[in-house]
């Protein structure tokens, strides 16, 4: 559930966009749809949501402490994400090291193939066009939707990602095969890496096996689509700990947590007790010893269940309930 109950501003095929009390500051929540082909081919992966909202966050951090401008602000829920506004430029940027999707259709080659050099290629972010590519001088000239000087940042900061990432990934037995991004204007005129870093975007292959590990296993109905996604969460974390293991928290998770708190048992509670008159007035007389109370439900970002159970008691103590009048219980889920 998105935090704060406001209408999206912009609902596309994976994520729901909302606006903040802060001009400049946008909501994103990924949701468990997916698409392909357009949006031909519809459907839904369970998890996906959660598990690309974290894989994007820890890859946008990744790339902050490379010097990457990013959009990325932090982390707020399982499936949200706080983020900058930026102005979209209308483009898919995909990089690609091994010929694959696309490529493959359009030029007649095999999947699979090393390219001499990484590609960087443009589409125009267009659904009722398809998406086609894009010269340079499609962009410039004919759609103006940008300009030398930005196309080249664009490929420079993109190569430069690609490194970071085949780098990052191949220490954990992962190949990037090819990938999309999209870029934005923010209100100073800075130029941020937008969007989302997830295997909705990716082409992630298994380094020894050449097993798929992304969006195409529900493209080409492979299966195991949702153990794809978080075995790809698993090997995000796994690269993060093994450079730096003093991290613990990249190996947090979100947790629910419901309190329920009651007055005490010899705790004169009026509420309560008008409310047992009443069932009483209507003929319920089996009932007996009525509390009312209070639920309070929220999620907390921890290393283990235990430290969220030690974390939630000291909250309880220190301001949920009273401990003199009242007595409560904790229950933690875990999503993962
Ligand atoms: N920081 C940002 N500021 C403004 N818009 C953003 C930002 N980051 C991403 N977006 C836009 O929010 C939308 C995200 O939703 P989603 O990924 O579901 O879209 P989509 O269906 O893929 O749509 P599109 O075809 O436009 O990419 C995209 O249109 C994306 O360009
Ligand atoms: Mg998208």
């Amino acid at each position: 559930m998105p935090s704060l109950s406001t209408k999206p501003i912009y609902t596309g095929k994976a994520k729901d966009i909302f606006e903040t009390e802060e001009e400049n500051t946008l909501r994103a929540f990924f949701r468990d749809s997916a698409t392909a082909f357009n949006a031909q081919k519809k459907g839904e992966i369970q998890n996906k949501g959660k598990i690309n909202a974290t894989i994007s966050t820890l890859l946008f951090q990744l790339l902050e402490e490379h010097g990457i401008k990013t959009h990325f602000i932090k982390q707020i829920s399982e499936n949200e994400l706080l983020i900058k506004r930026v102005k979209i430029i209308p483009l898919e940027v995909i990089v690609r090291n091994i010929t694959a999707g696309s490529l493959c259709k359009r030029l007649g080659i095999k999947e699979g193939r090393v390219l001499k050099s990484p590609i960087v290629e443009f589409s125009y972010k267009d659904d009722a066009l398809g998406d086609p590519l894009l010269t340079r001088s499609y962009i410039i000239n004919a759609l103006e939707i940008s300009d030398e000087k930005t196309l080249n940042q664009i490929s420079q900061i993109t190569l430069k990602i690609n490194e970071i990432f085949k780098d990052f990934f191949l220490k954990v037995g992962i190949k990037v095969v090819d990938f999309k991004l999209e870029y934005g204007f923010d209100k100073d005129g800075d130029l941020l890496l937008a969007d989302e870093l997830s295997p909705d975007n990716f082409r992630f292959w298994d380094a020894k096996t050449n097993e798929k590990l992304d969006k195409d296993r529900f493209r080409q109905d492979l299966g195991n689509v949702e153990g794809a996604y978080t075995e790809m969460l698993k090997r995000v974390k796994e690269g993060l700990n093994n450079k730096n293991p003093q991290f613990s928290i990249l190996n947090s998770q979100f947790f629910i947590v419901r309190v329920q708190v009651l007055p005490k048992k010899d705790i004169l509670d009026p509420q309560g007790q008008a409310v047992e008159k009443a069932l009483k007035s209507l003929g319920y007389n089996e009932v007996k010893d009525l509390k009312i109370g209070k639920e309070i439900v929220f999620q907390i970002n921890s290393d283990s269940q235990q430290h969220a159970q030690e974390k939630v008691k000291e909250m309880c103590d220190k301001l949920l309930a009273n401990p003199v009048i009242e007595d409560y219980t904790v229950e933690i889920d875990s999503s993962y």
